[in-house]
């Protein structure tokens, strides 16, 4: 497994149309997972680790964001991963942190990513920094196939409308997204998780039970109630917890094309999402 810094090795011919996991490292079995999909593509597989600044808003946890590449790299390696990218600050923003939080602002996203009102009202520059970093990163690592957790369904859409849109940049590209991997009581895995005390990593079970209660509910207003009560009743603080269209992300009447809950709440200083499809009823 190589260990590449400069973007200039990414070239190497051993590395050419891989499998591209891109992460923020503090890797766990979601990302085993979605190195193990790629895997089984038949191409060289390149994950990258870069805790990216611009999609960080001024107060969330850049810093304290967990940064364990001896661990990354020992979860890496049995899996066969071909290399590891771990770019700097300055290769991926040579122009500079500032120009590019200015870039992540000014670029024009799909509407996927702009118009819902879930994450893109609640986190406002993130998208732009998620947007920008995975275009370079693609740019750089010229994959034939990227992997995303549906765990972070919001932003799997985006890229994948965002490659759609751009074919002339990325090509034949391929958006594969996985499904999310969860903890034995539901909890879908997070690096954030490991953010949580022992009564906060009880309740956070919260958004898995209130998908689940939602999941077969035959009315949306229901749906968003069930979801609510089941949240408040474990203590935690809801942002949203919405039934949206599973592609388009708007506010739907009724379930009868697929559907997707979407759910993010606080437990003290920790901010969580985890969403689910919902059943379908014609
Ligand atoms: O999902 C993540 O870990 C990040 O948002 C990503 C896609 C690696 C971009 O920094």
């Amino acid at each position: 497994m190589r260990i590449i810094e400069d973007p200039a090795e990414l070239s190497s011919s051993a590395l050419q149309g891989c499998g591209f996991v891109p992460t923020m490292g503090a890797l766990h079995e979601g990302h085993g997972s979605l190195v193990r999909r790629a895997a089984q593509d038949g191409r060289p597989v390149v994950v990258s680790i870069f805790v990216n600044p611009t999609q960080f808003g001024p107060k969330e946890d850049y810093a304290r964001y967990p940064r364990t590449l001896d661990a990354d790299c020992a979860l890496l390696e049995p899996l066969g991963v071909a290399g590891v990218f771990v770019p700097s600050v300055e290769a991926i923003y040579p122009s500079g942190l500032e120009a590019s939080r200015d870039e992540a602002a000014r670029l024009t996203l799909p509407q996927v990513a702009t118009e819902p009102r879930l994450e893109d009202a609640c986190r406002p520059t993130h998208f732009g920094g998620v947007a920008l970093v995975v275009g370079r990163l693609f740019d750089l690592v010229r994959p034939s196939a990227a992997y995303f957790g549906e765990k972070d369904y919001q932003q799997l859409r985006l890229i994948e409308d965002m490659v759609d849109a751009d074919r002339a940049r990325y090509g034949a590209l391929r958006v594969v997204p996985c499904p999310t991997i969860r903890e034995r009581d539901g909890l879908a895995m997070s690096s954030r998780n490991r953010y949580l005390g022992p009564e906060e990593r009880e309740a956070a079970r919260a958004l898995s039970r209130a998908l689940q209660v939602a999941h077969s509910a035959q009315r949306v207003e229901t749906a968003e109630r069930l979801m609510r009560e089941t949240l408040d009743s474990f203590g935690l603080e809801t942002e949203y917890a919405v039934v949206r269209d599973a592609r388009t992300l708007m506010p739907v009447a009724g379930f009868e094309r697929p559907t997707r809950g979407l759910i993010a709440a606080r437990l003290g200083a920790t901010r969580l999402i985890d969403n689910a499809a919902m059943t379908i009823w014609r």
